[in-house]
């Protein structure tokens, strides 16, 4: 939600910032803008709109500098407007900051610092941070900084720079991530690592509490009480190529197409494929404390969430262990039943959705075993999980989530054999038949895949459509949910997600010749009912676009249209009815010219509650 970047260096900061702010684009777009310090000025240009906006109102500017920083938006307060767009500057001009988070008592901080005599030009909840700086500001930026940060509730990742005290990035964190890159005599401060990815492979993560100052000659790291604090370098292992189209029209396109080998990554050297056990001494689960489990939590926002229900099937039918998934968002106001006989699961791509963070800690006092399911090394999630367990998806840039989705049901395999193995529920001979059917699961996405592009010309016919509804029971049925939400939220097309059987308690309602279902109905224990729901929707004039397996004979008699996925294991079959949807989602939203690796009022990255 909202990214930031900073740079100190002998380079000319601007297209440093700018294409950085590309990067972190997926993170929000309502607005954007830079700032830099040139002979002890501040100059800042910020538009309405994206980062391309940015760049038209710079080509004609004389902008540089050789320390700036720069901010890409999404709104929490105050409409997205040229004003409201970071950075933002304190009474004098000579401060600016640009914020991710959300400073919650701004409000009254705002109403003092007014009263003592600042003016406010934005509606935002940044600008009292250059205020409150300000007043405190003797000559040190790092200092008033550090003396003013007391003051704030909420949560933030800032960074500051100040013509009083130039050549000078100084960031604070608490909440949102912070990551400090380690150039040759450069350094730079981002939201994430893809803009420093094509810089350097040195990194320092920041932690809550803690302010790094970079300056020309390195960076130091103090906490928020000034004492001076060590910090270890890490060194990144994904590279700018990864962030690439690679050939692609949309980011969101080549990660559905990465998607068999995303899922081979994930399970690679993580399972035996001789004898079918499964190895996560890496994610530092402690095997002693699990084989006393009584029930598994998951806790997730969003297509982390549907990958989560997919997990519950999986870890009931392999482990015989049950499974309640919750949205993070609600986990939290519930009355927490947690002890440690629990295994709390916290799935996030990003590792920094709040609510998702904020649900971890929630749980940490019960003494519950917890583990961070993620995509993103060492971000805040896995950080603060007693044991991660890393999915190798790779950066994902479309902000509609797809590969992680499939790395994420990998990763979920993966634990449902662990702890059938832990608990003996399954040994090496049991386990076998379904690890080799796992293993295969990458080949047959690719078969799909290979043979995809009549989804192009079925989506076409369904542009005409304003509502849908999407079908599916069992493990099928977070397959509906994930399939509705993909269409809903790249497309703008209203689109409900429901478990087949709950049809007829009130959807059914909806059903004419003008809201078609997509219903997924692989061959499964649920299928003959599922067939007893599509003759429900074909009785009311509904129109039924199945998703169905290849040696499906049965079907088509049943259907208006088919879409057939390679057969599979019948639980393992979300790796492959997802793989139409999202491509049916892809190109309705591609024909319909929406942008489709930034969708309207969406971020990638959800920092907020
Ligand atoms: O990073 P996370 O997995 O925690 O994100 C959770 C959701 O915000 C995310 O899945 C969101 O729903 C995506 N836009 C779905 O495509």
């Amino acid at each position: 939600m909202c990214g930031i970047i900073g740079y100190v260096g002998p380079q000319n900061a601007v297209p440093v910032l700018v294409e950085g702010l590309k990067k972190l684009e997926y993170r929000g777009y309502d607005s954007a803008g830079i700032a830099v310090i040139k002979e002890g000025q501040i100059q800042v240009k910020r538009v309405k709109g994206k980062i391309r906006d940015l760049e038209d109102c710079l080509k004609d500017s004389v902008l540089e500098g050789s320390c700036g920083l720069g901010h890409t938006r999404w709104a929490t307060h105050g409409r997205p407007s040229e004003e409201n767009a970071h950075p933002h500057r304190d009474c004098s001009g000579t401060l600016v900051v640009v914020h991710n988070g959300i400073i919650e008592n701004y409000l009254p901080l705002r109403e003092k610092l007014q009263a003592e005599g600042h003016t406010f030009v934005t509606e935002t909840d940044t600008e009292v941070i250059a205020h409150l700086v300000e007043r405190r500001f003797e000559g040190s930026l790092e200092e008033a900084v550090r003396k003013a940060l007391p003051e704030l509730q909420g949560a933030y990742a800032v960074a500051i720079i100040s013509a009083g005290d130039p050549d000078k990035v100084v960031v604070a964190k608490s909440g949102p991530p912070a990551v400090v890159g380690l150039g040759k005599d450069e350094f730079f401060i981002s939201s994430d690592i893809n803009p420093i990815l094509s810089h350097t492979s040195r990194v320092v993560f920041l932690e809550d509490r803690e302010i790094a100052i970079l300056e020309r000659g390195g960076v130091r790291y103090v906490d928020f009480d000034g004492r001076p604090i060590g910090k270890t370098e890490d060194q990144l292992s994904w590279t700018p190529l990864m962030i690439e189209k690679k050939g692609f029209k949309h980011f969101m396109l080549k990660e559905i197409f990465e998607q068999p080998q995303v899922v081979r990554d994930t399970l690679q050297g993580r399972i035996s494929q001789g004898s079918g056990k499964v190895y996560l001494d890496e994610t530092g689960l402690d095997a002693v404390a699990l084989q006393e489990i009584q029930r598994v939590v998951i806790i997730a926002c969003g297509t982390s969430y549907h990958a989560g229900l997919v997990g519950k099937y999986f870890i009931e039918s392999l482990a015989l262990i049950p499974v309640a998934v919750e949205y993070a968002s609600e986990f939290r106001y519930q009355d927490l039943m947690l002890d440690k006989k629990i295994l709390v699961v916290v799935i996030s791509q990003s590792g920094e959705t709040a609510d998702s963070l904020a649900a971890l800690r929630a749980t940490k006092k019960s003494g519950a075993l917890t583990l961070a399911i993620s995509n993103v090394v060492n971000s805040s999630i896995p950080r603060e999980a007693g044991a991660v367990l890393y999915t190798h998806a790779g950066p994902e840039i479309g902000v509609a989530a797809t590969k992680t989705f499939s790395a994420q049901l990998a990763a979920l395999s993966l634990l449902a054999l662990f702890l059938a193995q832990i608990k003996g529920r399954m040994d090496d001979e049991s386990s076998l038949p379904i690890v080799q059917d796992l293993l295969r699961v990458p080949h047959q996405m690719e078969r799909f895949l290979a043979d995809s592009r009549r989804l192009e010309d079925l989506a076409q016919r369904f542009l005409v459509f304003s509502h849908f509804l999407y079908l599916g029971r069992w493990v099928s049925f977070p397959v509906a949910l994930e399939g509705a939400l993909k269409l809903k939220e790249i497309s703008y097309v209203h689109a409900e997600g429901y478990a087949g059987g709950e049809m007829k308690h009130g959807p059914i309602a909806l059903i004419d010749e003008k809201m078609p279902t997509l219903a997924v109905i692989p061959r499964d224990r649920a299928y003959d009912k599922m067939m007893s729901n599509i003759s429900e929707v074909k009785a009311r004039l509904g129109y039924v676009l199945a998703v169905a397996f290849d040696n499906d004979q049965e079907i088509a008699r049943h259907v208006d249209e088919v879409i057939r996925v390679p057969s599979v294991n019948s639980l393992l079959s979300p790796f492959l009815t997802i793989l139409p949807l999202q491509l049916f989602a892809y190109y309705v939203a591609a024909r319909k010219g929406a942008d489709v690796d930034q969708p309207r009022n969406l971020a990638k990255s959800v920092t907020v509650e």
